[in-house]
């Protein structure tokens, strides 16, 4: 699969009314600077996010009020399908990413795998990404489909993607993206988010405890506070804003059975590493009292490591990192 996936389905027009969808946006303020893996740690008062925020609309239990509009939507489903070949679509969450005023891309990156019994719930995620690369777990890696859509047509903002693997030049989605959606593998696919505007103060960074949210003064501008301190403001259409989805598929009900009885326990994911690091003669082997260690994990990812992929644009969190 990680040779490169197949080229992502474009659908335009998804969505009816995407008037909708900016009042989903304000009622689901305020939005929270990116964290997760690509800035562990980092939680304080300091000017160290760049302006990419994200917001959950589903997730697991949580549902935000109107976000049938994108979990259900019947096209994106079908276009899973078409894309896929897979029988069963299940969606299962639903995310937005609004970025303003970022000089550099974002990372060029493949989404975190999730195999059967083990997900970030469970296990850590730098483990989680070397069981992917390392193509020993291929059994168990559930299967997703993920649908990127666009709000508004900013300055900037185009999406880059591989999917003729990462060692040929990447493609890119770019002007007039607002209201399509790209339906593919970015499990599988790396993709990049190039720079977004708008440009003339370069890469502006705010506190990773900032909000952003609209004014609440009748201008349809949105800005960003951190401790009653306003550091950006803009009309709302020049923010790019995107909405994620991402569904499980199987290709039939009884593969789905299949995968969700055959868990991958911690000591499988030590034995499978084990037999293969012998067969390499690597010199250590997987220790599961170590598994949250990052000496451990980096051993590990130098003996499986991940593609980079050719033509990438310099990341935002390379430079402010
Ligand atoms: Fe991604």
């Amino acid at each position: 699969m990680l040779a490169g996936a197949s080229p992502p389905i474009l659908l335009k027009g998804l969505i009816d009314d995407p008037g909708v969808v900016v009042d989903l946006f304000e009622r689901n303020a305020p939005y929270t600077p990116l964290g997760g893996w690509f800035r562990p740690g980092n939680d304080g008062d300091e000017a160290t996010s760049p302006m990419w925020f994200q917001g959950d609309w589903v997730q697991g239990d949580f549902a935000v009020e109107g976000a049938d509009l994108f979990l259900r939507n019947e096209r994106m489903i079908e276009a899973a399908r078409e894309f896929s070949g897979a029988e069963v679509v299940v969606p299962h969450t639903v995310y937005v990413n609004l970025m303003a005023a970022i000089a550099e891309c974002g990372p060029a990156h493949t989404d975190n795998p999730v195999f059967s019994g083990r997900s970030r719930a469970n296990t850590p995620m730098m483990l989680l990404r070397t069981m992917l690369w390392s193509g020993l777990f291929d059994r168990w890696e559930i299967r997703q489909v993920t649908s990127i859509w666009w709000l508004n047509d900013v300055e900037g903002g185009g999406f880059s993607y591989w999917p003729e693997g990462p060692e040929n030049p990447p493609q890119q989605h770019v002007g007039a993206m607002a209201n399509t959606a790209l339906v593919g593998d970015n499990h599988g696919m790396f993709h990049q988010v190039e720079p977004v505007g708008p440009f003339e103060a370069g890469t502006r960074l705010v506190a990773a405890s900032a909000e952003l949210a609209p004014v609440a003064d009748g201008s349809g501008d949105w800005a960003v506070n951190h401790r009653e301190h306003q550091s950006f403001r803009a009309p709302f259409d020049q923010i790019r804003a995107s909405v994620l989805w991402k569904a499980d598929v199987y290709s039939s009900e009884e593969e789905r059975r299949r995968v969700e009885q055959d868990l991958l326990s911690l000591d499988d994911v030590a034995r499978i590493f084990d037999e293969d690091l012998r067969r390499r003669r690597a010199d250590f082997r997987f220790d599961l009292d170590r598994v949250n260690d990052p000496a451990q994990a980096a051993s590990l990812a130098a003996v499986y490591p991940e593609a980079v992929p050719t033509g990438a644009g310099e990341s935002v969190f390379d430079v402010y990192g």
